[in-house]
């Protein structure tokens, strides 16, 4: 037994588990396709003063930094958003907006390792930049309905709120941006009263504490509700009524093109990641108390990176988590498998013979191993039943002089003399498995 493990937090996925992951990401793209975002591929290693401009203290706590060999500090990138806002603020500054641009792969945070928590995991990333407008959001929160729908995914909760409403408080009571961060990540911990406590020793007014106080309170299914009572909570602060007018547009486009999703509305949602400064959202499912994707909106970071100012709004969705979501939830995914064949030649002269007729039927596109075990006929079907492999394909030297072989359904049990050139209309025929 060997010593070496996996790092913690680091996982294997063997070939039924990779299947299913691979199912969740084509499933992702299909969504890109379907809502219109082109893929970008951005490096795995970024600079460090990039990735935690803005993360966030969570966030950059957690990042895996190193020194390259040239002595840079680089950082393995801990979400996506950093990298389109560079690339969306020099290379593609020009380019006509909107933007939306779509990207899939695996991302890094030094979690403390529990169920649906890891160190390396692996988002599906969408960014609609350029627009501000709540048309904009309602299409992420949408596409994000889609997908996980699309994994099969049932009885969808949406938590929604606006970064916007706290944040405009704060501002008209001229908080300083780094006492409204640290409020703002202790909400996000749900730990409301260090984080009014840091507020009120930041000199906030009476007026400011009893509006946060109260905005902590309001929630609900009844969002429309929650939004006349936001309303009346914030009435003293002329940009936070326009915050909440915005994102009561969000919820109205968003429920009245799709009347069947839960929504709860929390006036006291707050997330990790600091550029957020409109509506933020998260979807979960009953059965795990965490968040399967989770997004808003931010309009201000391609700005700090130097670019034209550019709205802009995005979501990335935990692939690993809609993973266990749907083993929780007993969600099968469709996948349509090709049918494999073994080829076993029953000598060892007619190696070269079951080379070949492999050769062709793989260039036929048709999966096909050759029996390299060197076993006996009988040893090899054996096998090939154990791990439910479609046909056979027996060499042998009698049929081979007519220039057939001898072709075994393992489904059916039913065995025929084909011709080499017939193999392929054959195995076609019969119809693909799907699991
Ligand atoms: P986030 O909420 O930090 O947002 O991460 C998005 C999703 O990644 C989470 O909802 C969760 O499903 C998954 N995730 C996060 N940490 C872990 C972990 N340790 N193990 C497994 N899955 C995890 C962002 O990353 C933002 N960049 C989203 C965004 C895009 N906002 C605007 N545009």
């Amino acid at each position: 037994m060997s010593e070496y493990k996996t790092v913690r937090g680091m996982r294997d996925f063997l070939p039924e588990e990779a299947k299913v992951m691979r199912f969740i990401e084509s499933q992702a793209r299909s969504i890109a396709k379907l809502y219109d975002f082109k893929e970008i591929i951005t490096p795995v290693v970024e600079s460090y003063e990039l990735l935690s401009a803005k993360a966030g203290e969570e966030v950059k706590s957690r990042m895996f930094v190193f020194k390259d060999l040239g002595g840079r500090d680089v950082a393995l990138r801990p979400e996506f958003t950093a990298s389109v806002a560079r690339l969306v603020a020099s290379t593609l500054r020009t380019e006509p907006k909107p933007f939306r641009l779509f990207s899939i792969g695996s991302i890094y945070r030094y979690d403390e390792p529990q169920k649906g928590r890891y160190r390396e995991f692996w988002q599906s990333n969408y960014e609609l930049m350029g627009s501000n407008r709540p048309e904009a959001d309602a299409e992420i929160i949408l596409l994000t309905n889609a997908l996980m729908k699309a994994a099969g995914l049932k009885n969808l909760v949406f938590k929604i709120g606006h970064v916007g409403v706290l944040r405009e408080i704060f501002d008209q009571e001229k908080l300083k941006e780094k006492v409204q961060n640290v409020a703002m990540q202790l909400m996000d911990k749900k730990q409301y009263n260090d984080a009014l406590k840091i507020i009120e020793k930041a000199e906030a007014s009476a007026k400011c504490l009893t509006a946060i106080r109260e905005l902590i309170q309001l929630k609900g299914e009844n969002i429309f509700a929650v939004i006349e009572k936001m309303q009346a909570c914030v009435s003293g602060f002329k940009q936070a009524v326009e915050a909440v007018k915005n994102l009561s547009e969000i919820l109205k486009l968003v429920t009245e093109s799709k009347k069947e999703m839960r929504i709860i509305v929390d006036a006291g949602f707050a997330r990790g990641l600091e550029y957020y400064t409109g509506m933020i959202f998260e979807v979960s499912v009953p059965e795990l108390d965490i968040a399967l994707g989770g997004g808003g909106r931010y309009d201000r970071l391609i700005e700090l990176f130097g670019g034209e100012p550019t709205p802009a709004v995005g979501v990335a969705h935990g692939l690993d988590r809609i993973m266990l979501a749907m083993q929780m939830q007993k969600a099968k995914p469709k996948i349509s498998e090709e049918k494999t064949g073994i080829i076993i030649p029953i000598k060892e002269e007619l190696k070269t013979e079951a080379l070949k007729i492999a050769e062709g039927l793989r260039q036929s596109g048709i999966a096909v191993e050759v029996e390299v075990m060197g076993r006996k006929m009988a040893k090899a079907l054996e096998d090939a039943d154990r791990r439910k492999i479609d046909f056979a394909i027996i060499v042998g030297e009698k049929e081979l002089k007519e220039g057939a072989v001898a072709f075994r359904d393992l489904k059916q049990r039913s065995q025929s003399t084909v011709l080499i050139p017939k193999l392929p209309e054959t195995i076609k025929r019969k119809p693909a498995k799907q699991k």
